[in-house]
């Protein structure tokens, strides 16, 4: 796909109805040679909207206005590309841990939680957050987390987590200030919810650090898996993180996760893992798949906001797993 058709898609399937200012900007980019031009001299996996968008945000430019948006582009190139060469987009939505929940709590307990792609872990604590599903609530506290659940009963509970890991090429640290103004600049312009619960939830990982690691996952999750505790349930998973991983380093991936005593929780884009079947998507907009040891269970929306229930209709098809 070229740059100009990516940021077109990114308009139409992601932004549309989303985030009215990254729609406008991504239209005008996949429209401006200029721009795309220099997003030409970049390695195509950090031509993103996301990470140009994010970039710009971090270093105070503007994107509400796609042709001030353009000017200081152009202007500031030198800073903008070098940014982009050393950052990785690391968006981390604790709203994801909703579309996990139902998953989660149906799994034999207690849970070891081994995340792969982690960014600074704040998926790694669906125990502690709280969530409404409609009129349902879990838990009380902060962020209480929204998603919309449709063909499904609400989870029963929240899990019973001993033991959470991350792992990541690049862990974000929430008690580091830059760290912190990376993340929030990853978070879209209008997303006043998202970050305020990115904030919510890092003040509650700062009180209680996860054990992040740096590391590949295809290197470095046997070491890590060892690692956990034998008498809890290790549920390895991860969520919108496949995508920037290379397709040989993927299947490597799940022949390896397939091989751990546990379970396998993803949540990743239909196309990055092979599924027989999958019901057709709700519609145009970008959903991913939530699957439970390679069974596909749900569409998902990107930032936790929403589950479509295909799977059995008494939740998780548990007892199915691969030695765990
Ligand atoms: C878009 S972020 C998603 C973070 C988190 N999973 C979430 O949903 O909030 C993707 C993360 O995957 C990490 N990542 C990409 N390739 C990786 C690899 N080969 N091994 C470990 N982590 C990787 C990136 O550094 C980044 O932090």
């Amino acid at each position: 796909m070229t740059t100009a058709a990516t940021y077109a898609e990114f308009a139409a399937r992601e932004t549309r109805g989303v985030s009215p200012s990254y729609e406008r900007l991504s239209l005008a980019v996949s429209r401006d040679g200029e721009v795309l031009a220099r997003l030409g001299t970049l390695p195509p996996a950090k031509r993103q909207p996301n990470l140009l968008f994010g970039v710009v945000r971090l270093l105070g430019g503007p994107v509400g206005d796609p042709v001030a948006f353009h000017d200081y582009v152009v202007t500031n190139w030198p800073v903008v590309q070098a940014e982009m060469r050393t950052r990785a987009t690391q968006t981390n939505e604790a709203g994801r841990c909703a579309i996990l929940l139902p998953v989660l709590a149906a799994l034999p307990q207690p849970l070891a939680l081994l995340e792969v792609g982690t960014s600074a872990g704040l998926c790694l604590y669906p125990d502690r957050y709280a969530y409404r599903y409609g009129d349902h609530q879990i838990g009380t506290g902060d962020p209480v987390l929204s998603c919309v659940a449709t063909g499904m009963a609400p989870p029963s509970g929240r899990p019973e987590v001993v033991w959470r890991a991350g792992l990541d090429l690049n862990p974000l640290d929430v008690t580091d200030p830059a760290d912190l103004a990376w993340l929030e600049a990853l978070v879209w312009p209008e997303h006043a919810h998202r970050l305020a619960r990115l904030r919510a939830a890092a003040a509650l990982a700062a009180a209680e650090p996860p054990l992040l690691v740096r590391g590949d996952l295809v290197d470095d999750l046997p070491a890590l898996a060892a690692q956990a505790p034998a008498d809890a349930t290790l549920v390895v998973f991860h969520t919108s993180v496949l995508y920037q991983v290379p397709a040989p380093r993927r299947e490597a991936f799940a022949e390896l996760v397939r091989g751990l005593a546990g379970h396998w929780i993803v949540s990743e884009a239909p196309d990055v893992l092979p599924y027989e079947t999958l019901p057709p998507p709700p519609d145009a907009t970008l959903y991913n798949v939530l699957a439970l040891d390679g069974t596909p269970l749900a569409w998902t929306r990107p930032h936790g906001q929403g589950i479509i229930w295909f799977g059995s209709p008494s939740g998780p098809a548990l007892g199915f797993g691969h030695g765990g």
